[in-house]
């Protein structure tokens, strides 16, 4: 067995994941390389969200019984947990949402209603960049028809870098916010943060970041980042689905308005006017998703105890291994860095001209999973002139063998196709 430098204890992390040992199309064994999209969960997450409803479950915040205090105290102890993992200063600075896409709707909705010096208008500018997941394109898209203010964004280099070559001509006095990835969902680049929030700062815009593939992968620490808003979901990081975070800088969350309304996220309410409670609560409309937040915290326990350095130290060594092995099989482009350093462990690639759906389809049928298409990073693909690619994404379980199972997987696709 290929044995790696700074690899984790792979066999014990795998017997705390069920679905690993399933076997698909006659027998096969599982490869699931399609981490970037959601990641499997921990039977330790399996077993809080049980343990949750089993015992527990009961509407948060509302009632003065047992279940109820319980359900509080699981889903308020879920936001201490996530604080804690991100080294937030407050807890309050911790927004539950569905997903990352509501947490960057959210910031975007802020802005848009916000009063002066927050509120993005027709003579104001919003930066994101070429490389980023449609979730953080299109709320900005959305928010510029609605206001006239002017979206710009930076491009991307031949290698997959973003291009901040015109860093001062793009981020100027009239920028309100920029927002970006801190590793693309498509090829894995890990981009340069100081940079462009020193520019920011400069000229006195707002940064939000998408840390949705930083999140499960590396360690995350908002003081450190000096972002003004950090975005992630639960689903990447062994948690559930339904569960995303929004972190914001308590003084931003104390003066920006609400975007949805309802229960829960009010002081008082009369007929012709409401008052709203402090944040994170006025942000968190309605029946929150509960089970999903203590899932979340279950998950952050399980990864902390692995310890993010050594998550990061394991992927790295395996994306060195993957951009090795790939780069062996003829005709195989990877679509972005070619080397392990500053990029995460999301491989896209092209196939000579094998349609990725083709590629996708006889690694299925091997038990090898992996994801096609554009990877709702759509701009990404045009700005390299493919209409898509194959994407291996690989987390804390996955072995140097499963990467050689990708490669061979790859030259029966070569050898299927003639
Ligand atoms: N955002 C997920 C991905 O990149 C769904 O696949």
């Amino acid at each position: 067995m290929t044995q790696l430098p700074g690899l984790l204890d792979t066999e014990a992390i795998r017997k705390d994941f069920p679905i690993l040992d399933r076997t698909i199309h006659d027998g096969k064994k599982i490869v699931y390389l399609d981490n970037a999209a959601t990641s499997q969960k921990p039977r330790q997450v399996l077993d809080a969200l049980n343990a949750y409803y089993e015992r527990s479950n009961a509407n948060v915040h509302r009632g003065v019984h047992v279940l109820a205090e319980e359900a509080t105290a699981l889903y308020e102890g879920a936001r201490d947990k996530v604080a804690a993992f991100i080294n937030a200063p407050s807890r309050d600075e911790v927004i539950f949402t569905k997903n990352a896409s509501e947490s960057l709707n959210l910031v975007a909705n802020m802005l848009g209603w916000a009063d002066e010096p927050y509120r993005v208008d027709a003579e104001t500018e919003i930066v994101i960049t070429e490389m980023e997941h449609h979730s953080n394109i299109v709320p900005w898209q959305l928010l510029s028809q609605r206001t006239g203010a002017k979206l710009k964004w930076f491009g991307i280099t031949d290698d997959g870098r973003l291009d901040l070559s015109d860093i001062d001509e793009i981020i100027t006095e009239k920028t309100k916010i920029v927002s970006f990835t801190l590793v693309s969902n498509i090829m894995g680049t890990i981009n340069p943060v100081d940079t462009i929030i020193r520019r920011a700062q400069e000229v006195g815009a707002l940064v939000c970041i998408d840390a949705s593939q930083a999140a499960p992968h590396m360690p995350l620490d908002v003081q450190a980042l000096q972002a003004d808003f950090v975005a992630f979901t639960g689903h990447k990081m062994v948690g559930p689905t339904g569960i995303g975070v929004l972190w914001g800088r308590q003084e931003l969350l104390e003066d920006l308005p609400p975007f949805l309304g309802g229960g829960e996220m009010i002081e008082t309410v009369s007929m012709s006017s409401s008052t709203y409670a402090p944040a994170p609560h006025k942000f968190e409309a309605g029946t929150p998703p509960i089970a999903q937040a203590v899932g979340l915290g279950a998950a952050v326990d399980y990864l902390t105890a692995i310890g993010m350095d050594k998550i990061a130290a394991h992927e790295h060594a395996i994306t060195e291994y993957a951009i090795k092995r790939l780069s062996e099989v003829e005709g195989l482009r990877i679509i972005g860095p070619t080397t392990a350093e500053d990029r995460g462990a999301t491989i896209s690639f092209t196939l000579g001209d094998i349609h990725p759906h083709d590629v996708g389809q006889v690694l299925d049928e091997l038990g090898i999973a992996v994801r096609v298409g554009h990877h709702c990073a759509r701009p990404v693909c045009l700005r390299y002139g493919i209409p898509a690619t194959t994407r291996a994404s690989f987390y804390l379980y996955s072995t140097p063998a499963e990467v050689d199972a990708l490669v061979e997987g790859l030259e029966h696709v070569r050898n299927f196709f003639g």
